[in-house]
């Protein structure tokens, strides 16, 4: 593909360990046709070394799609024999990891956020990813590790990485990642956001694709980044914790599609089905009623009931085997009105939280003329 041609999902849900599995992405696609879906992250090593076994990491429904596989990994052999696999599962996109700070992944060599730190080995992996799949790559990254974090070294890395290799589309997590002392939850709190370096992105490297990710939380901040220029908008823990506000918008106020009058109801209904045809199919009881239902637990987020619900919810879960059974003993919470009504009107978002970014922007980079000047 040419560069300037790839088009990055408008939105899409990002990547999310434990969150972001079949359940999750089921729901998510029974709310919204058109929000592209990201997998959790699977190390190369896994796809590898579990090839009689990769339906449970790799199969997804046909529906899910567009859906991303996002992989991690620093052994370029097994990237390679990873992404071979894993292409033969139909994903539309093959993102690579460079942004998780878990010290369960970044604190074993080189991987994860640390992989930053060496743009030649993410060109390289990029280049062995791009050469075993016939779609897209892309890397989701932060905007830099530690005392790494000035906006010259991360276009460095884009630059490096975009030189050596096919990668035309960067999803930028606008934190930096701090590798010692904090969780990774702390990780995604306590580095300031910075979206000036994301637009300055967009200003310096016009022939690339970046989107947009870190701290939107809802569908007016996604349509406020897209009116600002982003190609794309990444959003992880609000499309997770309230997915029928934020997801319930994406088709008619981002892909311009005529709103579908689902209700809260219709899509239980649905997911119940698939629900009950999933629980025990992976043996020794699971998946169980609680890691099905476990993304369903902010879907009635902030309406009349909610609390009720979940306090049910836990009863439920000690004795129910069904999701029918589960349902009907935890929705009689819930009014009928928030059941049976469809998506509201969007909540405002905040009309300033791009306010600052272009009196912020840095200036421009100029590391790739001075490189042309002294070749
Ligand atoms: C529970 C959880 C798990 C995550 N797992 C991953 C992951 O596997 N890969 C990844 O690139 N980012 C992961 N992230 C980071 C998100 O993809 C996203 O970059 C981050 O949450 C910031 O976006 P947000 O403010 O919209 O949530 C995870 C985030 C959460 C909350």
């Amino acid at each position: 593909m040419g560069a300037g041609q790839y088009l990055p999902p408008l939105f899409s849900v990002a990547p999310m360990m434990d969150w972001t599995d079949n359940h999750y992405r089921t729901l998510a696609r029974l709310i919204s046709k058109h929000s592209w879906l990201y997998t959790e992250m699977l190390a190369a090593e896994t796809i590898v070394y579990q090839q009689g076994n990769l339906d449970r990491f790799l199969a997804y429904s046909p529906q899910q799609h567009p859906i991303v596989l996002q992989i991690g990994g620093s052994n370029l052999d097994n990237l390679a024999k990873a992404t071979e696999l894993a292409t033969a599962y139909g994903y539309d996109e093959i993102n690579f990891n460079c942004g998780c700070p878990s010290p369960r992944v970044a604190g074993h060599g080189c991987f994860g956020v640390r992989l930053m730190l060496d743009p030649k080995f993410v060109g390289e992996a990029m280049s062995v990813i791009a050469a075993n799949t016939n779609v897209p790559v892309s890397v989701k990254c932060r905007i830099g590790v530690d005392d790494h974090d000035s906006y010259n070294e991360l276009c460095d890395f884009i630059y490096k990485v975009s030189s050596l290799s096919p990668t035309e589309h960067f999803i930028i997590h606008s934190r930096k990642a701090l590798l010692n002392g904090i969780s990774p939850a702390e990780n995604r709190r306590i580095p300031p956001i910075k979206y000036e370096y994301y637009f300055a992105l967009l200003r310096d490297f016009p022939n690339l694709k970046f989107t947009i990710n870190g701290g939107i939380n809802c569908i007016d901040e996604v349509n406020l980044a897209l009116k600002e220029g982003a190609h794309g908008v990444m959003v992880g823990r609000a499309a997770y914790n309230n997915p029928w506000s934020v997801l319930g918008h994406v088709d008619s106020e981002i892909y311009g599609a005529p709103r579908s009058g689902l209700t809260r109801r219709q899509v239980l209904e649905q997911y119940q089905i698939y629900g009950d045809g999933i629980l025990g199919t992976y043996g020794n009881n699971r998946p169980n009623v609680r890691d099905v239902i476990k993304p369903l637990l902010g879907f009635f987020y902030s309406e009349p009931g909610n609390g009720l619900w979940k306090r049910k919810a836990d009863a439920a879960f000690q004795h129910c085997t069904t999701i029918k059974s589960f349902f009907k003993e935890t929705l009689v919470a819930i009014p009928d009105t928030v059941l049976d009504s469809p998506i509201t009107e969007a909540p405002a978002g905040r009309q300033d939280l791009f306010a600052n970014t272009k009196g912020l922007l840095p200036p421009p980079y100029e590391r790739r003329e001075q490189e042309v000047a002294y070749a």
